[in-house]
């Protein structure tokens, strides 16, 4: 789910890895399903429909534009890109997920590490809370970079940590204590405890930005957005 905490960087040890991971995170994604998006309406109280707006504008593209929601999830950047007059496609590899998708948007059960798509394929890509999920990010990055065209777009929404250590502290104990509490009592407690542990995976922003350039991005920048609790990344293809 979008949510986030400051997460400390050695909490990774006790994460799941390889092929684990994959099958924690599946599971995990088609037993939350279901309440998925009112989870993410709630606990961010709204902002993270903004927050996806912000991120399909980033993009810069203009409306038409054939892009590729990676991760789509329930779908909430495929609407917010059809909204913005583009054509949007989604993918995603949990059927629980894409079962619960309420979109126009055709929808492709997939994984973002090897997408069903040929080369130069689309003119922008989004995801959203996805980088934290996947199994390598440069494989994801490069993966992106394939399937689009040379001068196409790219934007990626995921959690941060605030800059201050006053607002980092607020925000740890409502992500990892308050949130888990309340999921528990009609969402799925260990999905909420787990999800803003897992922003553990994320290595620093500048190494973020350079796996971007590695893979054959130019531009690329990062913007914090809601006082540093998300960022979105940005590149053009080469
Ligand atoms: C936090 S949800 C985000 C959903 C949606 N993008 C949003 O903005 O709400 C993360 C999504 O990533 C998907 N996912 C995780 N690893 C994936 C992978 N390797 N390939 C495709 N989808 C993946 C999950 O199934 C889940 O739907």
């Amino acid at each position: 789910v979008a949510l986030v905490s400051a997460a400390p960087r050695d909490l990774t040890h006790d994460l799941p890895r390889g092929t684990d991971k994959v099958r924690a995170v599946d599971a995990m994604f088609d037993r939350i399903a279901p309440r998925y998006e009112l989870a993410n309406r709630l606990f961010t109280f709204g902002m993270d429909k903004r927050w996806r707006r912000a991120t399909v504008k980033a993009l810069r593209l203009p409306a038409g534009s054939l892009v590729l929601d990676i991760a789509c999830g329930t779908a909430d950047l495929c609407r917010e890109l059809g909204a913005a007059g583009h054509r949007a496609v989604g993918a995603d590899r949990s059927r629980g997920m894409l079962h619960a998708a309420e979109t126009a948007a055709p929808l492709v059960r997939g994984d973002a590490l090897q997408l069903p798509f040929e080369d130069g394929r689309f003119d922008g890509v989004v995801s959203g809370f996805a980088l934290r999920n996947v199994l390598s990010l440069p494989a994801l990055f490069a993966e992106c970079a394939r399937v689009l065209r040379h001068g196409g777009r790219a934007a990626f929404l995921d959690v941060s940590e605030p800059e201050s250590r006053l607002l980092r502290a607020g925000h740890a104990l409502y992500f990892r204590h308050l949130v888990p509490a309340v999921a528990g009592l009609f969402l799925d407690q260990a999905a909420y405890r787990y999800l803003p542990r897992s922003t553990a995976y994320l290595p620093p922003n500048p190494e973020m930005l350079d796996q971007l350039l590695r893979a054959g991005f130019r531009g690329v920048r990062r913007d914090a957005r809601s006082l540093g609790i998300v960022q979105v990344l940005t590149g053009t293809r080469e």
